[in-house]
């Protein structure tokens, strides 16, 4: 099986799942409890914020650890719209985001808010003029993802950032940086990202964690009230395996990108080619996307079909593999998740650096 669904989650590597195992079997006292067993806890937090922060170039201080992205979207843009309430109620997005930041926004307008959802041009960007364009004096909050998960379209947030800090500096600035991490550079020491959101199972850490980077100086209204854990942002008592596993994928991630990006644009340079071949096909993904998603139309039959037919075939007919990189491993096989909210002929694969046959 050739597994290519990385966008939708990666398989933890190795050593992050034995770790999982290893904390939660020997560490599992509370941080908060003063006791030895507490004590380490607290420390394995406190090292694993430091790996993290060091991963991202940011301050301990400035990450909260969460449940996964959406429960950090939500965070970033429920906890801003809450705290500047009285600067103003206006926020602007995209209308290509993440379900977790559209629906959060969706909420605060049905409380009162008003939203712009800017919209994309035909490689499914947005240029820092419309978000400039879209500005009010009662804009508290802008949100444009790094990365579409679903076409690969790198949007330019650190050009929008600059230029809020320039033209609107009042305006927090956040990014969903899901599947933008570990694959593209993105600096956050520039002052220009206030708010950054990642997930550990886009990075082959664990599910059901992530984080949400904090500007230092920046106050938000936690979404969770009660004991007061992650600065006050995020009560509940912490999962110490799954943070001490992400921090670890996050510093595995950040340490080889460069080498991983480079295989991963080889990569998707092969099957972009392979797939021109077929007439019936159509390659959506912007030349320039990211390196590890390639989004394609297939006129032919609907695509959760074509899924279906190609699950099939793949695995008996080499004739259906021609639109694999020959690099590709045919011991692990899988085929794109379709979205069928999008179009029924649209689907798209995401592939990851584990694909090479060097690294399996
Ligand atoms: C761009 C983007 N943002 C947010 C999320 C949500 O992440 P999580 O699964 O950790 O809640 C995803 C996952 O699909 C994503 O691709």
């Amino acid at each position: 099986m050739i597994y290519f669904d990385h966008a939708a989650t990666t398989p933890p590597y190795e050593d992050v799942a034995k770790t999982v195992a290893e904390v939660m079997a020997r560490h599992y006292g509370n941080p908060s409890s003063l006791h030895r067993l507490g004590e380490e806890s607290a420390k394995l937090l406190d090292r694993a914020r430091e790996v993290s922060a060091a991963a991202l170039g940011v301050r301990p201080r400035e990450i909260v650890f969460t449940g996964g992205a959406t429960e950090s979207n939500n965070m970033a843009i429920k906890g801003v719209a809450l705290q500047f309430a009285g600067r103003g109620k206006h926020l602007i997005t995209t209308e290509t985001e993440h379900p977790s930041v559209l629906e959060s926004v969706k909420q605060m307008v049905s409380l009162g808010w008003e939203a712009t959802v800017l919209p994309v041009d035909g490689e499914g960007k947005v240029t820092p003029e419309q978000v400039r364009g879209a500005l009010r004096p009662d804009t508290v909050l802008v949100s444009v993802m790094h990365v579409n998960n679903e076409t690969g379209a790198i949007q330019p947030v650190e050009d929008i950032g600059r230029l809020l800090k320039s033209s609107a500096p009042r305006v927090l600035f956040h990014v969903d940086g899901v599947q933008g991490f570990g694959k593209l550079p993105i600096s956050l020491t520039e002052g220009s990202i206030d708010l950054y959101s990642l997930s550990a199972h886009k990075l082959r850490g664990p599910k059901g964690v992530g984080l949400l980077y904090v500007r230092e100086g920046l106050q938000l209204v936690p979404l969770l009230a009660g004991g007061g854990q992650e600065g006050g942002y995020r009560s509940g008592t912490e999962n110490i395996p799954y943070i001490v596993a992400f921090s670890k994928a996050l510093r595995l991630a950040a340490e080889a990108r460069d080498a991983r990006t480079t295989k991963l644009y080889r990569l998707r340079g092969q099957l972009i080619q392979g797939l021109a071949e077929i007439p019936e096909l159509t390659v959506n993904s912007p030349a320039l996307g990211a390196p590890h998603i390639v989004h394609f139309s297939y006129s032919g039959m609907k695509a959760e079909a074509l899924l279906h037919m190609l699950e099939e075939e793949a695995f008996t007919y080499p004739p259906a593999r021609r639109a694999l990189p020959s690099e590709v491993n045919p011991a692990v096989f899988c085929w794109p998740w379709v979205n069928p909210r999008i179009s029924p002929h649209r689907v798209f694969g995401s592939v990851w650096a584990m694909n090479m046959k060097s690294e399996t």
